[in-house]
């Protein structure tokens, strides 16, 4: 009898069949399948985290398998083990494939929703810009803004009284009669369509403490009709200084100022004598442009003079105690001598060709 014969324990223990590895190939491949099915299922990340969950988390297939570690024989714990990284990279592996391919889709999606179609027709809707006559008036009150001034204002539709018996026009001056003036109904209101900035001059006396340096851009009316050099509608900018002591020097001063502000350094004014019911003495103002196209001349600008003391009388004045001057001009005319145009028309007209000349985006 040989001792192993001899020895049921040790023969016993020597047949004693293996136990067997509870983590076999098959098993191992059949959790990874089930995995990767389910992973490619997902149709979006968030199914697919799911799937992770439920295919490679602490309940999943593959960690039950991976608890039978402890059972397997030790000669075959590092086969095993190999097995089981393996089956585990393959899961990951393929998570992370699907999870790259799914949100690369989504993003496709997100864009294709959120797209905007450059080749579509756009709606054009252009910037705009502002007129050139709005501009001129705005450059013009600038100029008298710098030097302290301030702006004024009174209404389109004006009282008579505002508009001639303030400003000491005659009650038959022919300016009144209704071929100049657009009057409103009904006449015993006599209200009218201003025909100059001048009733601002009024307005701004009655409203303001004294001293009072004001301009009055706005617009104003004449029954004129439209063609090269009028138009029924046009804006004025009007100047009023009325302090101690002024005189016709710090009128010419102001003037001069302003005409080299508005056409070169170069520009010079000239006064010439002339009637206006509301200054003594009045004066016709010319300026001299030295950039005019065809060369260097005198212009006629507009009306100015002392304010007359029956003005500031009007207005609660005491004249022996405040004086000053006042000053009017047409814009329209300005921008037209200015800058060479040879018709109104164009400026009322609202042709956009004529804006772009003065660089206006339209
Ligand atoms: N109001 C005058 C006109 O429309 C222009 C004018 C002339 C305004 C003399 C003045 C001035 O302030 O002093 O023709």
């Amino acid at each position: 009898m040989s001792a192993s014969e001899t020895n049921p324990a040790g023969a016993g223990e020597a047949q004693q069949p293996q136990p067997s590895n509870p983590i076999t190939q098959q098993a191992a491949d059949a959790a990874v399948e089930a995995a990767l099915a389910a992973f490619a299922a997902a149709g979006s990340v968030a199914e697919l985290k799911a799937a992770r969950t439920e295919h490679s988390g602490e309940a999943s297939a593959i960690a039950k398998l991976n608890a039978l570690m402890r059972q397997v024989p030790k000669d075959e714990k590092a086969a095993t083990g190999k097995l089981m990284g393996q089956a585990r990279g393959r899961i990951e592996g393929a998570y992370q494939g699907r999870e790259a391919e799914l949100a690369e889709q989504e993003a496709a999606a997100r864009l294709v929703a959120e797209t905007v179609d450059v080749t579509a027709a756009p709606v054009r809707r252009a910037a705009g810009t502002r007129h050139p006559l709005a501009q001129l008036q705005d450059e013009a009150s600038d100029i008298f803004i710098g030097m302290g001034w301030e702006i004024a204002e009174g209404p389109e539709i004006e009282h008579e009284w505002f508009n001639f018996d303030a400003l000491g026009f005659d009650p038959d001056h022919p300016a009144r009669a209704m071929q100049d003036t657009f009057f409103v109904e009904p006449a015993d209101r006599h209200l009218l369509l201003r025909t100059h900035t001048s009733p601002v001059q009024i307005r701004a006396l009655l409203e303001r403490e004294l001293p009072v340096y004001v301009v009055a851009p706005g617009r104003v009316y004449r029954t004129d009709e439209l063609d090269a050099t009028h138009t029924p509608v046009f804006q004025q900018i009007e100047g009023l200084a009325i302090d101690r002591g002024l005189t016709m020097a710090h009128l010419r001063g102001t003037l001069e100022h302003f005409a080299r502000q508005m056409f070169g350094d170069e520009a010079k004014i000239r006064l010439r004598p002339n009637f206006f019911p509301f200054t003594e003495p009045s004066a016709e103002m010319d300026v001299w442009q030295p950039n005019a196209k065809g060369g260097a001349r005198w212009v006629e600008w507009g009306g100015c003079g002392m304010v007359d003391p029956n003005v500031l009388l009007a207005a609660g004045i005491d004249p022996d105690e405040y004086q000053g001057f006042a000053f009017g001009m047409g814009i329209e005319r300005t921008l037209q001598f200015r800058n060479d145009l040879n018709d109104m028309r164009d400026m009322v007209e609202g042709d956009v060709r004529f804006n772009r000349q003065f660089g206006g985006l339209v």
